[in-house]
């Protein structure tokens, strides 16, 4: 809102607003490029993400996403010949981003293809596993030790070995990023244990889609112009005092979902029999998990008013303003677990981040006049009552604040 108390609009060409709409409420499935690598929760639909690059940057330009989680932003901007800043609190998300922007050369991707077809035969419960002894000490196995997931964890431990024997780190993150995936489906949110037969048939299904996603990728940048793309391991907040990040022109487009307030989501861990908290995805990524869930959901959802929450919001996306200029736009994609006054709440804290809220012409007389949308099979809905809000998401668009530093 500007002085006058008017609402600022974002002018863009009718048909690019048209697009844009349709791409945040599109509801297909997440597919393409590298996308599948790995599920990473509350993660954007890729349409969406490049729908905000294709509408608010050129070729050349840079996209920041400082809650980069699963990379789609990054993902989407690096095909489409952007460069890009990710930036994630968490190790975990660091790994996936880093494996999912890397272009592998041809070389590269014909020794993965001469490895998946040998990767099944690796998975065989009468030979020999690695163990991580280090890991095992700091309880990454933990729920894992269940006398029916003993032969799963030797499978898992199997398609490690293999990974590394890939020699080169590259090629070794990628491995360690199909068992990951194939872990993934094998354990998170399941109650009942897959087989050995059935995780080394995924096994090769999944590696074989991410060899084909990593070439797709590859033909995209090859096609579009290659971009540099840097992922920092760090909280946002302060990203502005980052030697890695100072000198850099500022972005185009900042394209983020920051954790939702008062929703819960599991970013860092799976769970295996129900409800048990698994640390096992840090240990095949062979990265540490320092700290509890609010550490990677900006605060316990139980705080009074959501107080710490709103602080690291605050303190991330100052860092955000600070990093911009009048050109930028901000797009973020939000749930809350209590809109009615969460949404109010957020915005006051994007004011005081120094960030004006814009809105689409198209929809501003239309309810609050911002753009909402269905969420589709979320899993975090499980963790909600019934059908509660949160099963919507609301795209925010905002500028830097005139004035602010
Ligand atoms: C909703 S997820 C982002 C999902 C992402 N848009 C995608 O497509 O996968 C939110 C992310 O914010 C990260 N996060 C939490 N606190 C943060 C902070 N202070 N700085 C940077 N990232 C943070 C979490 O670790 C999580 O990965």
């Amino acid at each position: 809102m500007d002085k006058g108390g008017r609402r600022r609009l974002l002018r863009l060409p009718p048909e690019r607003e048209r697009a844009l709409i349709a791409a945040a409420r599109n509801a297909e499935p997440v597919r393409g490029l590298t996308h599948g690598f790995y599920k990473y929760p509350a993660r954007f639909s890729p349409t969406f993400a490049r729908a905000a690059i294709e509408t608010f940057t050129k070729p050349g330009d840079l996209v920041l996403d400082p809650h980069v989680g699963g990379a789609t932003a990054l993902v989407e901007a690096r095909a489409a010949g952007r460069g890009a800043i990710g930036v994630d609190i968490s190790p975990l998300a660091e790994f996936v981003a880093n494996v999912k922007c890397t272009i592998l050369s041809e070389a590269e991707l014909e020794t993965l293809e001469s490895w998946v077809v040998k990767l099944p035969a690796a998975i065989d419960i009468y030979s020999p596993s690695l163990r991580f002894e280090e890991y095992a000490e700091l309880g990454y196995y933990k729920h894992l030790t269940h006398p029916a997931r003993w032969r799963l964890r030797k499978a898992i431990e199997q398609a490690l070995g293999r990974a590394i024997a890939l020699g080169s780190p590259r090629l070794e993150r990628f491995g360690r990023c199909v068992v990951l995936r194939t872990a993934q489906w094998a354990l998170d949110g399941r109650s009942k244990a897959t087989s050995v037969e059935e995780f080394r048939s995924n096994l090769a299904r999944f590696a074989n889609e991410m060899v084909r996603g990593a070439r797709e990728f590859r033909e995209a940048v090859a096609a579009n112009g290659r971009c540099p793309v840097t992922v920092l391991n760090r909280s946002a907040a302060g990203l502005e005092e980052d030697i890695r990040v100072r000198g850099v022109s500022a972005p185009r487009l900042v394209v983020t979902s920051p954790p939702y307030p008062g929703v819960h989501v599991l970013y860092h861990r799976w769970q295996v029999d129900g409800r048990k908290e698994a640390p096992l995805p840090f240990m095949i990524a062979n990265k540490l998990d320092g700290a509890g869930s609010s550490y990677y959901t900006m605060g316990d959802r139980k705080y009074p008013g959501l107080k710490t929450y709103f602080d690291n919001v605050r303190a991330t996306m100052s860092s955000v303003a600070k990093i911009v200029d009048e050109r930028t736009v901000i797009v973020q994609m939000v749930a809350f677990s209590e809109p009615r006054w969460q949404l109010p709440r957020y915005l006051e804290t994007m004011e005081e981040a120094g960030l004006t809220e814009a809105l689409l012409p198209t929809l501003k007389d239309a309810a609050d006049g911002r753009l909402w949308r269905s969420v589709p099979s979320r899993r975090w809905y499980s963790d909600q009552r019934g059908k509660t809000p949160a099963s919507q998401e609301v795209v925010l668009f905002h500028r830097k604040a005139r004035g602010a530093p």
